[in-house]
């Protein structure tokens, strides 16, 4: 199996409640390994490329309003099928329907305040590492 690097970020609603352990826990217990990570606080503007895709979406002004409202914390998590891991443990986007033992079945308050976010592809992963680490924070 292929070792792959996603990307991950614990949301404002979930920093705020002081559930960054809990989460990184999750993750790692599930053979993922944190070899990036730091605490940020978003812009707006920064929400809005970082989240670009939905643009024009309903739900995009309140997302990027929510994800710029509070700090976050950003990592590289790498592994074995990361990118998929990552997903799994995260559980689906509306936490209604997450699968128990998810991250958002045991946080998440909302669909929109779902408490982590994971990369989907390898080609979004990667470009999502590079939009928030430079190459030497990556630490292997
Ligand atoms: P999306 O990329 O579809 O989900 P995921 O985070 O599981 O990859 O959507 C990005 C974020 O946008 C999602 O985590 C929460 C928010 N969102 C809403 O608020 N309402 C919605 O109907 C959808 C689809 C997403």
């Amino acid at each position: 199996m292929a070792i792959e690097r996603t990307f991950s970020m614990i949301k404002p609603d979930a920093t705020a409640r002081n559930l960054t352990g809990k989460i990184v826990a999750k993750l790692e217990d599930a053979g993922l390994r944190v070899v990036a990570s730091k605490r940020i606080h978003m812009s707006l503007a920064q929400a809005e490329a970082f989240y670009a895709v939905h643009k024009g979406r309903p739900f995009y002004e309140e997302l990027t309003k929510q994800m710029s409202a509070g700090p976050v914390v950003v990592q590289v998590l790498e592994g074995e099928n990361a990118i998929l891991k990552n997903r799994e443990v995260m559980g689906a986007t509306n936490p209604a329907n997450a699968a128990e033992g998810t991250i958002r079945k045991e946080f998440a308050l909302s669909i929109g305040e779902n408490s982590a976010h994971g990369s989907d592809a390898p080609e979004t992963a990667a470009e999502e590492i590079a939009f928030w680490f430079s190459k030497t924070e990556i630490v292997g």
